[in-house]
């Protein structure tokens, strides 16, 4: 009788059912306390949990500040409290709906990764909890960039990246990935720009836009952008949003969009987000892609003329299923995110472009693996990790991407791929809008597939290192640059490299070691002017190579490289190549210049690397 109340009272409260999860999924299961333990959030989910979000907020870019109000629909297990993760965020008043006024509220002690804990007062009887508030110019989701960083240089720009947890520093929310919830949001901008959300966009006019994303999702894949932005469309259901001077590029950079989802979903079912977009961001964006549903957020870095960098974009398009509808539970989980998504891009370039296209990928990745695993104190190489008191960010190393991928690609091996995309196939449909931890991974997969006790997954997931039963791939094309390189024949017969790919060029820079004399750097520029390459993978390996090699030429383009670019990916190994190599000061100068450019997640570790 209690349960038959206590539900209707949930059926009350709730802001919406018109969508297909809400109308299938069983009512009661939303009376469920969760057992959510994320070491990276304050929220106590046994109290009471967020199930809608409603943002309301101005974009103020003189200010540079978000304000209005966050209102959530919770889930109240008869709690007296409900407890937020917040982050450099003004909090002015909090409204709950059975009280009709200001209710009391307490904000915590500030740890320097969390943030703070806010604590409302609540009732039993309370199913929503508005808290008015405002961000600061610095907190750390947001990036307010003045028109010279952007392309078009006309107009401010903002974007915000969520992953990890960083959301809590833009909304106050209950910051884990472990809880999904529906948002809706509404946004006051500047007349002449345009918003954009990990959402569908339901009405626009003079500045005011509004949004709903209707199907669950952990809080870290909520994300907005505000710009100066046009839209083209690249098929039935993808399209391109990027600044009007990039348009053409992007346009033609992404002209297989469609035929990667349906790749998508010849292979593991059905593409669950209706709409696949992708918005080209300003240089500064510190990712190469975030896999925002609807809307995959991307670096312009990838525009290199000729689609040999989107793979990226196969990359977050795989996150629809691995990691936006199978989520990991926490952040100890993230190979389970990213290891099945390296894994599944591999499959729609080979379904796209050939096998011995993805094999010279996997085998770039495998060596980029190999020097993590060097570099790595060991307890950080097991799959499953321990990342208790310390920044979820330390998680993001090759071992969740590319160790999680070679051991999928082992148990693939073993036995045998229809099999295994069938599993697959199982996994994502059994697992979607939810979350799951490494040992309900490993429960599902000894129950559906047996044959996998015999394999060691355990020592993949619990064992630092490399397990001996890790595939080896083999590339001819590979195969061919090494004995090229090997033997100079490049410095003979240029036009021996007249067919390799990005993926060749970045095998031959990557074979360069300390026998290389300047001459060598000298004569392969000449032919080939990697120092002025437009590919930002090329220039980047490229530069780094001439770093440790003294190869003083590159550095004008290296400085103007790093102070417009703000991807960490390339910014940690050219900055760290300087430290190594005696430059610090020179490093030092740069990122004087470059800094103002960078998002917080790239300064973070930058300020680290240089102090
Ligand atoms: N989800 C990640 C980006 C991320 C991870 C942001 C952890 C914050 C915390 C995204 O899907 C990703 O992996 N991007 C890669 C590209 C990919 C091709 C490996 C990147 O940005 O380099
Ligand atoms: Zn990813």
């Amino acid at each position: 009788m209690k349960k038959i109340i206590l539900s209707l009272c949930v059926i009350a409260g709730m802001v919406s059912c018109d969508n297909q999860y809400e109308s299938n999924k069983n009512q009661i299961d939303k009376m469920e306390t969760k057992d959510i333990n994320d070491v990276h959030s304050y929220a106590q989910f046994d109290q009471a949990y967020t199930t809608h979000l409603f943002l309301d907020l101005v974009a103020d870019f003189d200010k540079k500040t978000l304000t209005g109000v966050a209102a959530h629909t919770i889930q109240n297990n008869n709690a007296s409290e409900i407890v937020f993760d917040i982050k450099d965020l003004n909090i002015d008043k909090i409204i709950t709906n059975d009280e009709g006024k200001e209710v009391k509220f307490e904000i915590g002690a500030e740890d320097k990764i969390l943030g703070k804990p806010l604590t409302v007062q609540i009732t039993p009887k309370t199913t929503r909890v508005e808290i008015y508030y405002s961000t600061n110019p610095t907190s750390e989701a947001v990036q307010w960039l003045s028109p010279q960083q952007t392309a078009d240089k006309t107009d401010p720009f903002l974007f915000t990246q969520g992953e990890a947890i960083l959301t809590r520093s833009w909304i106050p929310i209950q910051d884990s990935p472990g809880n999904k919830i529906t948002y809706s949001a509404r946004f006051k901008v500047p007349d002449s720009l345009t918003a954009v959300m990990s959402a569908k966009t339901t009405s626009h006019k003079n500045g005011e836009f509004e949004f709903e994303m209707n199907q669950p999702i952990p809080c870290y894949l909520i994300a907005l952008a505000i710009g100066k932005l046009e839209y083209k469309s690249l098929g039935a259901r993808s399209g391109v949003y990027a600044e009007p001077s990039m348009m053409e590029a992007c346009y033609n950079e992404f002209s297989d969009l469609e035929k990667m989802i349906d790749a998508a979903e010849g292979l593991y079912g059905p593409y669950a987000w209706e709409q696949y977009d992708v918005i080209v961001l300003p240089p500064s964006f510190p990712f190469g892609g975030m896999e925002n549903p609807r809307l995959t957020f991307a670096t312009p870095t990838i525009i290199a003329g000729d689609k040999s960098l989107t793979s990226l974009i196969a990359h977050e398009l795989a996150h629809s299923w691995s990691g936006n509808l199978a989520t990991n539970a926490t952040w100890d989980d993230f190979w389970l995110n990213e290891g099945f998504t390296v894994y599944f891009e591999g499959r729609i370039i080979e379904e796209l472009y050939g096998k011995d296209y993805a094999d010279m990928l996997s085998i770039l990745s495998y060596n980029g693996l190999l020097a993590e695993l060097e570099d790595l104190p060991a307890q950080d190489t097991r799959l499953k990790l321990d990342l208790e008191g310390r920044s979820p960010d330390d998680g993001m190393s090759a071992i969740a991407y590319d160790k999680g991928c070679f051991m999928l690609m082992m148990i693939e091996e073993n036995i045998g791929r229809e099999k295994f995309d069938q599993f697959l196939n199982s996994y994502f449909d059994h697992f979607k809008f939810k979350n799951l931890n490494t040992e309900e991974f490993l429960a599902y997969i000894n129950e559906k597939l047996p044959e996998v006790k015999k394999l060691n997954l355990e020592e993949w997931i619990y064992k630092p290192g490399l397990p001996s039963n890790c595939p080896k791939i083999v590339s001819a094309k590979f195969d061919k640059v090494d004995a090229n390189f090997e033997s100079k024949i490049y410095l003979e017969n240029p036009r021996s490299t007249n067919d390799w790919t990005t993926h060749e060029w970045l095998r031959f820079i990557g074979k360069i070691d300390t026998s290389w004399s300047i001459t060598d750097f000298e004569q392969a520029d000449k032919l080939f002017d990697f120092t002025n390459s437009g590919n930002s993978e090329i220039a980047a390996a490229w530069f780094e190579k001439s770093i440790r090699a003294d190869y003083k030429i590159v550095y004008p383009q290296l400085e103007a490289f790093l102070v417009k670019v703000g991807r960490r990916k390339f910014l940690t190994p050219l900055y760290r190549a300087m430290k190594e190599t005696g430059n610090i000061e020179t490093a030092r100068n740069i990122y004087a210049k470059a800094r103002p450019n960078y998002h917080f997640v790239s300064t973070n570790t930058m300020d680290a690397l240089l102090k």
